[in-house]
Protein backbone atom coordinates (compact mmCIF):
# COMPACT_ATOMS: atom_id res chain seq x y z
CA UNK A 1 0.00 0.00 0.00
CA UNK A 2 1.96 3.38 -1.11
CA UNK A 3 2.05 5.47 2.11
CA UNK A 4 2.28 2.68 3.96
CA UNK A 5 4.89 2.77 7.28
CA UNK A 6 5.26 7.16 6.73
CA UNK A 7 4.08 8.25 9.40
CA UNK A 8 2.56 12.12 8.61
CA UNK A 9 -0.07 14.42 10.58
CA UNK A 10 -3.38 15.55 9.73
CA UNK A 11 -5.32 18.29 11.54
CA UNK A 12 -9.05 18.56 11.35
CA UNK A 13 -10.64 21.37 12.70
CA UNK A 14 -14.07 21.18 14.51
CA UNK A 15 -15.89 23.88 16.14
CA UNK A 16 -18.72 23.66 19.14
CA UNK A 17 -18.52 24.58 23.06
CA UNK A 18 -16.81 24.11 26.03
CA UNK A 19 -19.05 24.08 29.82
CA UNK A 20 -17.08 24.29 32.99
CA UNK A 21 -17.69 25.74 36.30
CA UNK A 22 -21.79 27.17 35.14
CA UNK A 23 -20.17 28.38 31.98
CA UNK A 24 -20.27 27.71 28.09
CA UNK A 25 -17.87 29.29 25.73
CA UNK A 26 -17.73 28.66 21.46
CA UNK A 27 -14.79 27.30 20.91
CA UNK A 28 -12.68 25.89 17.34
CA UNK A 29 -10.24 22.74 18.38
CA UNK A 30 -7.59 21.08 16.57
CA UNK A 31 -8.15 17.03 16.46
CA UNK A 32 -4.83 15.62 15.13
CA UNK A 33 -4.55 12.53 12.76
CA UNK A 34 -1.38 10.66 12.78
CA UNK A 35 -0.45 7.74 10.79
CA UNK A 36 0.18 6.44 7.40
CA UNK A 37 -2.66 5.08 4.81
CA UNK A 38 -3.38 2.14 6.75
CA UNK A 39 -3.50 3.17 10.39
CA UNK A 40 -3.90 6.23 12.76
CA UNK A 41 -4.04 7.42 16.11
CA UNK A 42 -6.63 10.16 16.81
CA UNK A 43 -5.45 13.04 19.41
CA UNK A 44 -9.26 14.36 20.55
CA UNK A 45 -11.84 13.75 18.02
CA UNK A 46 -13.86 17.12 19.24
CA UNK A 47 -16.96 17.93 18.55
CA UNK A 48 -18.09 16.59 15.33
CA UNK A 49 -17.39 12.72 15.27
CA UNK A 50 -18.87 12.71 11.27
CA UNK A 51 -15.63 15.20 10.18
CA UNK A 52 -13.12 12.87 12.06
CA UNK A 53 -14.41 9.75 10.70
CA UNK A 54 -14.31 11.27 7.12
CA UNK A 55 -10.70 12.58 7.79
CA UNK A 56 -9.97 9.06 8.81
CA UNK A 57 -11.60 7.52 5.65
CA UNK A 58 -11.40 3.96 6.74
CA UNK A 59 -8.36 3.52 8.00
CA UNK A 60 -7.84 1.57 11.48
CA UNK A 61 -7.85 3.57 14.29
CA UNK A 62 -5.35 2.09 16.52
CA UNK A 63 -6.92 3.96 19.77
CA UNK A 64 -8.14 7.80 20.59
CA UNK A 65 -6.13 9.49 22.67
CA UNK A 66 -7.02 12.44 25.10
CA UNK A 67 -4.90 15.11 26.28
CA UNK A 68 -7.13 15.68 28.70
CA UNK A 69 -10.85 15.29 30.36
CA UNK A 70 -12.66 19.04 29.25
CA UNK A 71 -15.60 18.89 27.69
CA UNK A 72 -15.00 20.33 24.42
CA UNK A 73 -12.25 17.61 23.75
CA UNK A 74 -14.36 14.65 25.08
CA UNK A 75 -17.64 14.98 24.41
CA UNK A 76 -17.85 13.06 21.15
CA UNK A 77 -14.65 10.42 21.79
CA UNK A 78 -16.92 7.47 22.43
CA UNK A 79 -18.81 8.13 19.89
CA UNK A 80 -16.32 8.36 17.28
CA UNK A 81 -14.34 5.60 19.38
CA UNK A 82 -17.12 3.50 18.94
CA UNK A 83 -17.70 3.65 15.19
CA UNK A 84 -13.75 3.57 14.83
CA UNK A 85 -13.81 0.34 16.98
CA UNK A 86 -10.72 1.85 18.79
CA UNK A 87 -10.20 1.95 22.56
CA UNK A 88 -10.27 5.92 24.05
CA UNK A 89 -7.89 6.58 26.63
CA UNK A 90 -7.72 8.99 28.94
CA UNK A 91 -5.01 9.87 32.07
CA UNK A 92 -6.34 8.77 35.10
CA UNK A 93 -6.35 11.85 37.42
CA UNK A 94 -9.13 13.55 34.80
CA UNK A 95 -11.45 10.84 35.88
CA UNK A 96 -14.12 13.02 37.12
CA UNK A 97 -13.88 14.83 33.98
CA UNK A 98 -15.02 12.31 32.23
CA UNK A 99 -17.61 11.36 34.90
CA UNK A 100 -19.30 14.70 34.21
CA UNK A 101 -19.36 14.15 30.47
CA UNK A 102 -20.31 10.31 30.84
CA UNK A 103 -21.51 9.48 33.74
CA UNK A 104 -21.00 5.61 35.41
CA UNK A 105 -18.83 4.96 32.71
CA UNK A 106 -15.27 4.67 31.85
CA UNK A 107 -12.71 5.42 29.38
CA UNK A 108 -11.14 2.16 27.77
CA UNK A 109 -8.07 2.11 29.19
CA UNK A 110 -5.59 5.05 31.10
CA UNK A 111 -2.58 6.40 30.03
CA UNK A 112 0.62 6.54 32.31
CA UNK A 113 3.28 9.28 31.98
CA UNK A 114 6.32 7.37 29.66
CA UNK A 115 3.62 5.07 27.81
CA UNK A 116 4.12 5.16 24.51
CA UNK A 117 2.40 4.65 21.23
CA UNK A 118 3.63 3.27 17.93
CA UNK A 119 1.75 3.86 14.52
CA UNK A 120 3.16 3.73 10.79
CA UNK A 121 6.36 3.49 12.43
CA UNK A 122 6.73 6.99 14.65
CA UNK A 123 6.25 6.40 18.22
CA UNK A 124 4.22 8.99 20.61
CA UNK A 125 5.42 8.94 23.68
CA UNK A 126 3.02 10.26 27.08
CA UNK A 127 4.24 12.97 29.05
CA UNK A 128 2.27 13.93 32.09
CA UNK A 129 1.64 17.55 32.39
CA UNK A 130 -0.72 18.52 35.17
CA UNK A 131 -1.76 21.92 35.57
CA UNK A 132 -4.76 22.90 33.12
CA UNK A 133 -6.22 19.78 34.51
CA UNK A 134 -4.64 17.12 36.87
CA UNK A 135 -4.29 14.42 34.30
CA UNK A 136 -3.36 16.14 31.12
CA UNK A 137 -0.86 14.82 28.92
CA UNK A 138 1.13 15.60 25.69
CA UNK A 139 2.28 13.14 23.19
CA UNK A 140 5.81 13.29 22.24
CA UNK A 141 6.96 12.39 18.47
CA UNK A 142 10.50 12.92 18.37
CA UNK A 143 10.69 10.93 14.85
CA UNK A 144 8.28 13.61 13.67
CA UNK A 145 9.85 16.58 15.40
CA UNK A 146 6.25 16.99 16.98
CA UNK A 147 4.63 17.51 20.38
CA UNK A 148 0.95 17.54 20.61
CA UNK A 149 0.39 20.05 23.40
CA UNK A 150 -3.91 19.65 23.80
CA UNK A 151 -4.57 22.90 26.19
CA UNK A 152 -0.96 22.89 28.24
CA UNK A 153 0.82 24.80 26.14
CA UNK A 154 -0.04 27.41 23.08
CA UNK A 155 1.59 29.89 20.75
CA UNK A 156 1.46 32.46 23.23
CA UNK A 157 1.72 30.77 26.36
CA UNK A 158 0.50 28.36 28.81
CA UNK A 159 -3.37 27.08 28.76
CA UNK A 160 -5.98 28.52 31.20
CA UNK A 161 -5.54 27.79 34.68
CA UNK A 162 -8.71 30.18 36.02
CA UNK A 163 -11.48 27.73 36.10
CA UNK A 164 -11.81 23.79 38.44
CA UNK A 165 -9.45 21.77 38.89
CA UNK A 166 -6.52 24.17 37.22
CA UNK A 167 -3.66 25.06 38.90
CA UNK A 168 -1.05 28.14 37.23
CA UNK A 169 2.31 26.85 39.32
CA UNK A 170 1.53 23.35 38.46
CA UNK A 171 2.00 23.97 34.58
CA UNK A 172 4.27 26.30 34.70
CA UNK A 173 6.34 23.51 36.56
CA UNK A 174 5.24 21.13 33.60
CA UNK A 175 6.11 23.58 31.12
CA UNK A 176 9.35 23.90 32.67
CA UNK A 177 10.38 20.31 32.90
CA UNK A 178 8.82 18.68 30.53
CA UNK A 179 7.85 20.63 27.17
CA UNK A 180 10.70 23.62 27.01
CA UNK A 181 13.52 20.91 27.61
CA UNK A 182 12.51 19.55 24.21
CA UNK A 183 14.33 20.33 21.10
CA UNK A 184 13.88 23.53 20.03
CA UNK A 185 12.55 22.51 16.31
CA UNK A 186 10.35 20.81 18.25
CA UNK A 187 6.74 21.85 16.39
CA UNK A 188 4.20 22.02 19.14
CA UNK A 189 0.36 21.04 17.77
CA UNK A 190 -1.75 22.40 19.93
CA UNK A 191 -5.31 21.54 20.90
CA UNK A 192 -6.44 24.99 19.67
CA UNK A 193 -5.54 27.76 17.18
CA UNK A 194 -1.96 27.63 15.40
CA UNK A 195 0.70 25.75 16.16
CA UNK A 196 4.07 27.06 17.18
CA UNK A 197 7.39 25.45 18.19
CA UNK A 198 9.16 24.86 21.24
CA UNK A 199 12.10 27.31 20.18
CA UNK A 200 9.66 29.48 19.95
CA UNK A 201 7.91 29.57 22.75
CA UNK A 202 10.44 29.30 25.20
CA UNK A 203 11.94 32.74 25.42
CA UNK A 204 8.93 34.04 27.36
CA UNK A 205 8.25 31.61 30.30
CA UNK A 206 9.74 34.23 32.88
CA UNK A 207 6.82 36.91 30.96
CA UNK A 208 4.36 34.33 31.61
CA UNK A 209 5.29 33.79 35.44
CA UNK A 210 5.14 37.78 35.80
CA UNK A 211 1.94 38.04 34.40
CA UNK A 212 0.57 35.33 36.22
CA UNK A 213 -1.44 33.23 33.27
FE1 LIG B 1 -9.08 22.30 28.26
Amino acid sequence: MSGQGRARIERVTTAGTFSLDGGTWEVENNVWIVGDDAEVLVIDPAHDADAVAAAVAGRTVAAVLLTHGHDDHIRHAREFADRAGAPVLLHPADLMLWEAVYPGTAPDAGIADGQAFTVAGAELTALHTPGHSPGSVCFHAPALATVFTGDTLFAGGPGATGRSYSDFPTIIDSIRTRLLTLPPDTTVNTGHGDPTTIGAEAPHLQEWIDRGH
